[in-house]
């Protein structure tokens, strides 16, 4: 049998980029058979950028700003994404909504990362809606994105307790560390074939 060929990702992004350092550590390491083609951001200057580029990967930063329409921005993604032939979408911390014409063109083949026991908290502000209303057990979950809002069909979670001596900092940041290995899990998962694409 011959080995699976790397996954070829496309990972957008939006802000510090822990989450797609958690995945070129794990490439680089020699433990996910993967190749991150490039990196997206809809904000410019982000530290994600800089830990693409620093290690070796294309970093391209496209801002939504500059688009009045949201398909128009999801073109321009595509178009770039296309252009570096990949073939799974990572939205690592990506803080915009995907329209239809993104989705179309990567069917079943994208996923997310939230930090929260979905479906319970999405959208903004998960860990703190989480903490303020007083959880004992949350987490963080890795999804198939669809045109709702991290509404897609779940395929991994981590469960993270609450302890009485947590501020939101200290919570965030265990979250944190839970999704860097279960994100990788995931594309381990998808590289292996254990986990298919998915069109709901
Ligand atoms: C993560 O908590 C992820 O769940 C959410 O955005 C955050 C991104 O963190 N969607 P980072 O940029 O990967 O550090």
């Amino acid at each position: 049998m011959t080995a699976p060929s790397p996954l070829r990702l496309g990972v957008l992004v939006s802000g510090t980029g822990s989450n797609l350092q958690a995945i070129l550590d794990a490439i680089a390491a020699g433990t996910l058979n993967a190749r991150v083609e490039l990196v997206i951001s809809n904000r410019p200057g982000v530290q994600a950028l800089e830990r693409a580029r620093a290690a070796g990967v294309e970093a391209l930063a496209i801002s939504h700003k500059e688009f009045a329409q949201r398909e128009a921005f999801d073109q321009a993604l595509v178009s770039a994404l296309r252009e570096a032939d990949v073939n799974w979408i990572v939205l690592a911390g990506f803080m915009r909504v995907l329209t239809p014409h993104f989705l179309a063109a990567y069917p079943g083949r994208i996923i997310n990362i939230h930090p929260s026991l979905l479906p319970a908290f999405p959208g903004v502000d998960a860990v703190k809606q989480a903490f303020d209303y007083g959880v004992k057990l949350t987490g963080c979950t890795v999804h198939f994105v669809d045109q709702g809002v991290d509404s897609g069909r779940i395929i991994a979670q981590r469960a993270v307790s609450v302890e009485a001596s947590d501020d939101l900092a200290a919570l965030a940041a265990r979250i944190h560390r839970a999704e860097h290995s279960v994100f990788v899990e995931v594309l381990r998962d998808i590289a292996a074939g254990r986990v298919v694409p998915f069109e709901g």
